[in-house]
């Protein structure tokens, strides 16, 4: 199908983060055999990235204990990237060993998010990035990060575009080679969105060279996440993280939900003639099998009612 939307970019690129993102917030432990065998089907769906844990104290998040274990365990299939989300240096010094191609340090816009996160101040953790970049310095890892709550904090409400600007800034000088904007709990409106991409497309020259990567991270948690996504893609963002069966959550943000559903982003962006890369029929296929693996139902739309083009079989009643 040809892309008949001008302002749409021809090809976007999915971040699979329930692995991370999804399962931080599920009250089941997945036991790692079948993380090990869920990640390694969801390599073969045609996601760019796939979030496949984090290195986090086990005491936080009891549901990603098993990390380096996973990291250590999966296929990697060449052309997929693969990472994990930090918090802080024991976290590079983690992730550092386990070959993974990078990892994602999260510090939050919001200075009441990062304490209720991570506990610790923002500018604590902003300290922390050079002593990371020097740990997996030679390691292979390279260092991303993440601007959680960058459009609304639950605590806080909203935060200055500004303050957005100056972080991403600050993670860029650090030698971030991604920088993620994350709508933690589903805040951001398509407007804000829209505004904000172009904006840091503006500023930011490394990510209109390819320098950098940007990626939006959104969650549904008001029921915009897809309306969110197409706006970034309007505003000329082609990176997006999603999660499986839109799973997710941080646990430490009050009200979290799951993130923009991702076989729910594919196929909308498929409709509109915009290339993923991803099979979408063997992602549903994944996504089928959630409610097994997490013990409840899931959000997602797409697994639920089928492709636009998975047809019905024509009623008695209605045959000619
Ligand atoms: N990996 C594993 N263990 C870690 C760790 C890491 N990256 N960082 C700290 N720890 C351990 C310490 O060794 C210590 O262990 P002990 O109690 O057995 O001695 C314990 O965690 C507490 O360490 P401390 O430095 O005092 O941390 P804290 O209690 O102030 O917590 C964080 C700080 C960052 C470790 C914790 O809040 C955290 O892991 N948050 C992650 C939140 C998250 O994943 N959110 C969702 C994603 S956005
Ligand atoms: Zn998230």
């Amino acid at each position: 199908m040809s892309n008949a939307v001008s302002d749409l970019p021809q090809r976007v690129f999915l971040h699979e983060v329930a692995p991370r993102d999804g399962l931080q917030i599920e009250p089941v432990f997945v036991p790692t055999d079948a993380k090990v065998a869920w990640i390694d089907r969801l390599s073969e769906t045609g996601v760019a990235k796939i979030e496949i844990g984090s290195f986090v104290s086990p005491k936080a998040v009891p549901a990603l204990a098993d990390g380096e274990e996973v990291a250590r365990r999966i296929r990697r299939r060449p052309g997929v990237r693969y990472a994990a989300l930090i918090p802080n240096v024991r976290g590079a010094e983690r992730a550092a060993g386990t070959g993974l191609d990078e990892v994602n340090v999260v510090v939050s816009a919001s200075e009441t998010h990062n304490r209720a996160n991570l506990r610790m101040a923002r500018a604590d953790s902003f300290r922390q990035l050079a002593e990371i970049a020097r740990v997996l310095e030679g390691s292979g890892v390279a260092l991303t990060s993440s601007v959680a709550t960058a459009f609304g904090c639950p605590f806080e409400g909203p935060q200055e575009r500004a303050k957005i600007f100056d972080q991403a800034a600050l993670l860029i000088d650090a030698g971030c080679v991604g920088v993620t904007l994350a709508d933690t709990t589903g805040m951001a409106n398509p407007r804000q969105v829209a505004e904000t991409v172009a904006a840091v497309l503006r500023a930011r020259p490394e990510i209109a060279r390819g320098s950098v990567q940007l990626t939006l991270h959104f969650h549904n948690t008001r029921g915009v996440g897809l309306a969110n996504v197409l706006a970034a893609a309007q505003a000329g963002a082609t990176r997006f993280d999603a999660a499986l069966g839109g799973l997710g959550g941080c646990p430490f943000a009050p009200g979290a939900t799951g993130n923009v559903c991702t076989e729910d982003v594919v196929s909308m962006f498929a409709e509109m003639g915009v290339e993923t890369g991803v099979d979408l029929g063997r992602l549903i296929a994944i996504a089928r099998e959630l409610p097994d693996l997490v013990g409840h139902e899931v959000p997602g739309q797409v697994a639920k009612a089928g492709r636009p083009c998975d047809l019905h079989p024509v009623p008695t009643a209605a045959a000619a």
